[in-house]
């Protein structure tokens, strides 16, 4: 499905979850007993400290890194012992690993080499002019999306930093996820940028799920429905951002003493 200014919001379900999730570096515990439950068209921000396990919560979701205890429920199936290039066909994506910007490349051959990468196209060297037209306008239709209309025929390595993001969130949504993990998406990026990602995610989430690490939060308190806050690898506290800022506990161990 596209996304598109038009796109409904669907009905929240849960799409993807973790029991009892934790992972062992040696002696050291970094994930300690997580559960998540991560909806159909909700964002979902999972927060916290530096070094509090977010990305090694990701690398365990995407079986990146293997659990060393707990369980995992991608769309309904059990993915605990499901190799990591199996994950991504089936639904569950991370953007800014899987997919890799080519600088030599235009924005429209960027996500339709994304696209064929999806359709399984780039193995055949004949292809009916048909297909090649479907990916042609679907490249198009992904690319005004996320409102690269503009640089549609720029050289990807020309582009500002902000816009090379988005490009790369193009060619993730090229994959057409059921979830899509992003991990610091507005990492060095300016308020104008952070301003159009957010819109992006904001309409992905419509017809998908979205998991993001997220140190922005005031990018957190605008787009996401759900904060899942973690501290030394353990959740410290859950609810939408309102009830999570308020919390005493979040005040202390994330944001200090500073006011959130
Ligand atoms: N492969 C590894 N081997 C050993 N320790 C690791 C490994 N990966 C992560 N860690 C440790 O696990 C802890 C959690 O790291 P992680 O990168 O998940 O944190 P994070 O919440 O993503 O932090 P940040 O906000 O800085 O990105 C840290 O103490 C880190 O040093
Ligand atoms: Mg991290």
């Amino acid at each position: 499905m596209a996304v598109s200014a038009t796109a409904k919001q669907e009905q929240p379900r849960v799409v993807l979850s973790a029991r009892g999730l934790s992972k062992s570096f040696g002696a050291f515990m970094a994930v300690k007993n997580v559960d998540l439950d991560v909806h159909h068209a909700r964002v979902h921000a999972l927060i916290g400290p530096n070094g509090a396990g977010k990305t090694t919560v990701f690398n365990l979701l995407t079986k990146f890194l293997q659990p060393t205890a707990g369980s995992i429920t991608l769309l309904g199936t059990d993915i605990t012992k499901t190799p990591p290039d199996r994950i991504a066909r089936m639904g569950l994506v991370r953007s800014f690993q899987i997919s890799a910007v080519f600088p030599h490349l235009t924005v429209l051959d960027n996500v339709r080499v994304a696209l064929q990468r999806t359709n399984g196209l780039s193995t055949q060297f004949w292809l009916p002019v048909s297909s090649l037209d479907r990916l042609n306008a679907r490249a198009d239709e992904l690319i005004e999306s996320v409102g690269l209309k503009r640089e549609r025929n720029a050289l990807a390595a020309d582009l500002s930093y902000g816009r090379k993001r988005v490009l790369e969130i193009a060619t993730t949504l090229a994959l057409d996820p059921k979830v899509l993990l992003l991990d610091e998406p507005m990492a060095g990026m300016g308020q104008e940028d952070i301003g159009t990602v957010s819109n992006i995610i904001r309409e992905v989430a419509k017809t998908r799920a979205v998991l993001m690490v997220e140190h922005n939060l005031s990018v957190v308190a605008d787009i996401c429905h759900h904060v899942t806050v973690l501290q030394r690898g353990e959740i410290l506290a859950e609810g939408d951002y309102a009830e999570v800022s308020q919390d005493p506990r979040v005040r202390t161990a994330y944001m200090g003493t500073e006011e959130a």
